[in-house]
């Protein structure tokens, strides 16, 4: 019995994990294929729970290359539950191969919820 019910409450752990992060944040960003400077684009993500009670994020483009990763803020305060956020690729940014969009933490920018593939920003 009490063997059984061990397995029981393992099962019941591995099962909770895809569920909710520490956070109880999920979100599920798309990868872009290219974008271009200066060009209106709609990023879209999924999250596994809301309306209204899924928290926000920071929106952050990643560029990563020799000389190090730098970070760009595109949206702060984004509630999870839009799915949809409109903006306009910075003009700003170097043209690169090696972009990545990450979904963050409001004030730590090291606990990542969601990170896309690469793309480039032409
Ligand atoms: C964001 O990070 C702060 C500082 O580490 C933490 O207190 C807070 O709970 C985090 N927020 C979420 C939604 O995880
Ligand atoms: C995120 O979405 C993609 C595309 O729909 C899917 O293949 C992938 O499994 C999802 N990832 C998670 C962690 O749900
Ligand atoms: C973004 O969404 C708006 C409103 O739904 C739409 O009018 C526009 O064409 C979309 N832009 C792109 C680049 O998909
Ligand atoms: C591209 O970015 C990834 C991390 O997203 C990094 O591991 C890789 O070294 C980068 N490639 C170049 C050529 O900088
Ligand atoms: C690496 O990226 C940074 C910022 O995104 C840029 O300022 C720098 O010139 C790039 N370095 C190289 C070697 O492309």
């Amino acid at each position: 019995m009490a063997f059984l019910r061990s397995a029981f409450m393992l099962a019941a752990t591995i099962l909770a994990i895809p569920l909710a992060s520490a956070s109880g944040m999920t979100v599920n960003l798309t990868t872009p294929t290219v974008w271009m400077r200066g060009t209106n684009v709609n990023e879209t993500w999924s999250s596994g729970v809301g309306p209204y009670n899924s928290g926000s994020f920071n929106l952050l483009l990643v560029n990563t290359n020799d000389t190090g990763v730098t970070q760009y803020t595109l949206a702060t305060n984004v509630p999870a539950y839009y799915d949809i956020i409109h903006f306009t690729v910075p003009t700003d940014v170097p043209v690169s191969s090696n972009y990545t969009l990450q979904a963050v933490n409001l004030t730590n920018y090291g606990d990542i919820y969601d990170q896309s593939g690469t793309f480039s920003i032409d």
